[in-house]
């Protein structure tokens, strides 16, 4: 047998989670092929062979939480971003999560969009009309690894409705499903909800539910940024579970977190909430990612009525000197089903991360930055044009390390790649789960943490063929040292890229190396 590439002689944790097994994988095209024991050593040709003595080689990692949509349309200066997946080991990415996709919309509603798009995913990048449009954008700019996308329901809300804070008109509504059929029928992953964030919070539970049936009848998941993962985080879990009864669709709770001091050690209860569930027979599973730290817009910490009308509406109130004080009067005394990330935590835990014209005050939290923290964000906001991401110190390790080690937890990064000081999460959280949470503090065995990285991913987004080391599989591969594999990247440095890492191969072709992009770009766009 003529072998493409050879990886000899390494343990293979073949993305099940069964106990590692000595073996050789070949790679023919884009294919593996697994190979017996050859006890006389003479192995069979290789056009490449990676020694793997000493190594693990596992499936290469499926990202079940990115907002990765755009990063690679943006051109060289986003480079760097949209290589931090690929060093980390990720060779296939789920984008369109937290109720943001790049479509699908109304063609008239698409000029209104662009601000925001350009506030959501970093850049001039156009929404799509469907997925047809931008599946056929990333055909066009080849890419490193494989990317599939779900759709979002807020760039849905704001492809029919608008930005308004209203409910959907049974007509909107109609559109939307329809708009979501298309979508799901050209190959798109399934539905997301980002009910934190507007548009989509001004939608209501029955809205959702409408949307969710549609993913249903095509077997695939709702996947939600819950309501509240705060002080009512248990109400947005129950929210969620309607949905998914009502709808049949399957659930995946998104990054599931009890964030803020009141919601601290929630996932005490939590946690045997979803186990009581499952045993009950609904299909509900989610993703975490292995930091206390969260990231998002800034402007996501104004109450949802500051955003009603979209990015100039927001501006025009941020001028107003009594719009300012009713939005320092709705963080300081909350407002009814408005998560309120301040109000549950405070300006100290809020840091920028990236504010494109500030570069200077990227890793200081509001309260250090002088002044009434309202006037300061306000300000900030207007000079940036809502283009503020940050970072929220707003979890406690054992809510983290409890959801990390739940049967039904797999890894998603969340990673959001932005310029200025991304969350680390982006370029580090795969290789932290293998070398701080499996290796280090022995949280579950290696096997373990790759299945949660691989086959259980694969199993939910219905990626058949991959997140699986077995004959006639994907040849989506990574080669890892146990004993240094390790996360590099810092809030200070946050695209470091991880230690041990050996070779991370996707479609057959080994696009990068220790830390280093080969420069092959094989990568494919998966429809379902
Ligand atoms: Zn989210
Ligand atoms: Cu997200």
């Amino acid at each position: 047998m003529n072998l493409d590439l050879l990886l000899a002689g390494g343990l293979v944790a073949d993305g099940t989670g069964a106990p590692s097994r000595r073996a050789d994988v070949g790679v023919v095209g884009d294919r593996i092929v697994l190979l017996p024991p050859e006890p006389d050593g003479q192995g069979p040709d290789a056009a490449e062979v990676i020694d793997c003595a000493g190594l693990v080689v596992t499936p290469g990692f499926i990202d079940v939480h990115t907002h990765s949509d755009a990063a690679t349309l943006l051109g060289e200066h986003a480079a760097a971003l949209a290589a931090a997946p690929v060093l980390m080991g990720v060779t296939t990415e789920i984008a369109g999560n937290c109720g943001s996709s790049l479509f699908p919309a109304l063609p008239e509603r698409l000029d209104a969009m662009r601000e925001s798009s350009r506030a959501t995913f970093g850049g001039e990048v156009p929404i799509f009309r469907d997925y047809g449009g931008f599946a056929a954008a990333h055909r066009a700019t080849p890419r490193p690894n494989h990317l599939t996308s779900l759709v979002g329901h807020g760039t849905l809300r704001a492809g029919v409705v608008g930005y308004a804070d209203r409910p959907a008109t049974p007509d909107e509504l109609d559109t939307m499903c329809a708009l979501l059929d298309e979508a799901l029928a050209a190959g798109a992953a399934g539905l997301s909800t980002g009910l934190i964030y507007t548009p989509g919070t001004y939608g209501d539970t029955a809205e959702v539910v409408a949307l969710a049936k549609v993913a249903a009848r095509y077997g695939r998941p709702y996947v939600t940024h819950l309501r509240d993962e705060m002080s009512r985080v248990e109400e947005a879990l129950e929210e969620a579970v309607e949905i998914a009864r009502k709808s049949g669709a399957a659930l995946q709770i998104s990054h599931h977190k009890t964030a803020g001091k009141h919601a601290w050690g929630r996932t005490e209860r939590t946690l045997p909430r979803i186990a009581e569930l499952r045993a009950s027979g609904l299909d509900v599973t989610c993703d975490v990612y292995p930091y206390t730290e969260g990231s998002t817009t800034l402007s996501a910490m104004l109450p949802p009525w500051a955003n009603d009308g979209g990015t100039e509406a927001l501006l025009a109130r941020l001028r107003d000197g009594g719009e300012r004080a009713r939005m320092r009067a709705a963080i300081a005394d909350g407002v009814p089903g408005w998560e309120n990330t301040v109000g549950n935590g405070g300006w100290d835990r809020i840091s920028i991360a990236g504010a494109p014209r500030h570069p200077e005050l990227e890793g200081r939290t509001i309260a250090e930055l002088g002044g009434d923290p309202l006037d300061t964000v306000a300000d900030l906001l207007i000079a940036e044009r809502g283009q503020v991401t940050i970072i929220s110190h707003s979890m406690r390790e054992d809510d983290v390390v409890r959801v990390l080690g739940s049967e039904f937890s797999m890894i998603g990064s969340d990673g959001v790649p932005k310029p200025g000081h991304p969350h680390p999460r982006l370029a580090g959280t795969f290789p932290r789960v293998l070398g701080r949470y499996a290796r280090e503090q022995g949280l579950f065995p290696l096997e373990k943490a790759v299945h949660k990285m691989t086959g259980m991913a694969a199993e939910r987004f219905g990626l058949t063929g991959r997140g699986v080391v077995r004959d006639g599989a994907h040849a989506d591969l990574v080669v890892l040292n146990p004993v240094t594999v390790a996360d590099g990247a810092t809030y200070a440095e946050p695209l470091l890229p991880p230690v041990g890492l050996h070779a991370v191969i996707a479609a057959g072709q080994v696009v990068a190396r220790d830390g280093v992009l080969t420069g092959a770009l094989p990568g494919r766009i998966v429809s379902l």
